[in-house]
């Protein structure tokens, strides 16, 4: 049997999940947006099971720091952040700070995948909780949070929105889909609704987090 040090397989997964290993990773399927013609075409195109993909070159340095939105991968955060992430749970697990692990906004699933990967390797029985809408990016509400005038409105794009389904299919390709992970679909305003300050931080997304009746170590 193939013996693999734990080590070696979080930074493997790392390449994995990143997309890393696959230089093809950075090219894009070209979206219709607005454009009525565009649409046409992909349309037809997928009729025909064919896609127009925008080609881009791999650019290592980019994806280490999660500089681009990779057309093929399980996460955009990067190696450098998923680096962060395991420092951040293993230091928790090894300081004994008690309580749940969360992200929230999680796109495909691959840094939440990583948290369950680092937390499952060291044998760890806290739950993961997997936020997001599943429904891609709010509108930006700019009343209620002026911080976001003249950000991008992204809530019409779907490369954002990726299913619960889609997400759940992932960590299961990983071997990851077990009881120890929880699902909160909805706006965070929404579902997460008891945590309190400095008892979670976020990877990714918006919103403050007020999660289950459970206590959450900050990751
Ligand atoms: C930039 S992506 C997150 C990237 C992800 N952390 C990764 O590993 O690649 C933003 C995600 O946050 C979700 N999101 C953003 N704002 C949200 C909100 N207020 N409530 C729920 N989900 C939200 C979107 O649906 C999307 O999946």
């Amino acid at each position: 049997m193939l013996s693999v040090m734990p080590s070696d397989y979080l930074e493997l997964l790392k390449l994995v999940l990143t997309g890393f290993i696959y230089p093809e990773s950075s090219n894009q399927p070209v979206r219709a947006g607005k454009n009525v013609l565009r649409r046409a075409l992909i349309n037809l195109l997928r009729k025909y099971r064919l896609a127009l993909v925008r080609l881009h070159p791999f650019d290592p340095e980019k994806r280490k720091i999660g500089r681009d939105w990779p057309g093929l991968a399980y996460t955009m955060v990067g190696i450098k952040r998923l680096d962060n992430v395991q420092f951040a749970i293993e230091t928790v697990l090894a300081e004994n700070i008690p309580g749940d692990v969360v992200e929230c906004g999680v796109w495909r699933g691959g840094c939440a995948i990583f948290m369950r990967a680092v937390l499952r390797g060291h044998g760890s029985e806290r739950q993961l909780w997997v936020a997001d809408s599943f429904a891609g990016m709010p509108k930006p509400d700019i009343d209620r949070y002026p911080a976001d005038k003249g950000g991008p409105d992204l809530s019409s794009n779907d490369y954002l929105s990726v299913s619960l389904a889609d997400v759940k299919a992932n960590f299961e390709r990983f071997g990851l889909l077990d009881e120890q992970v929880g699902f909160l679909k909805g706006w965070f305003s929404e579902t997460t609704r008891c945590a309190r300050r400095g008892e979670v931080g976020l990877h990714g997304g918006r919103g403050r987090p007020r999660l289950p009746d459970r206590r959450l170590a900050g990751v």
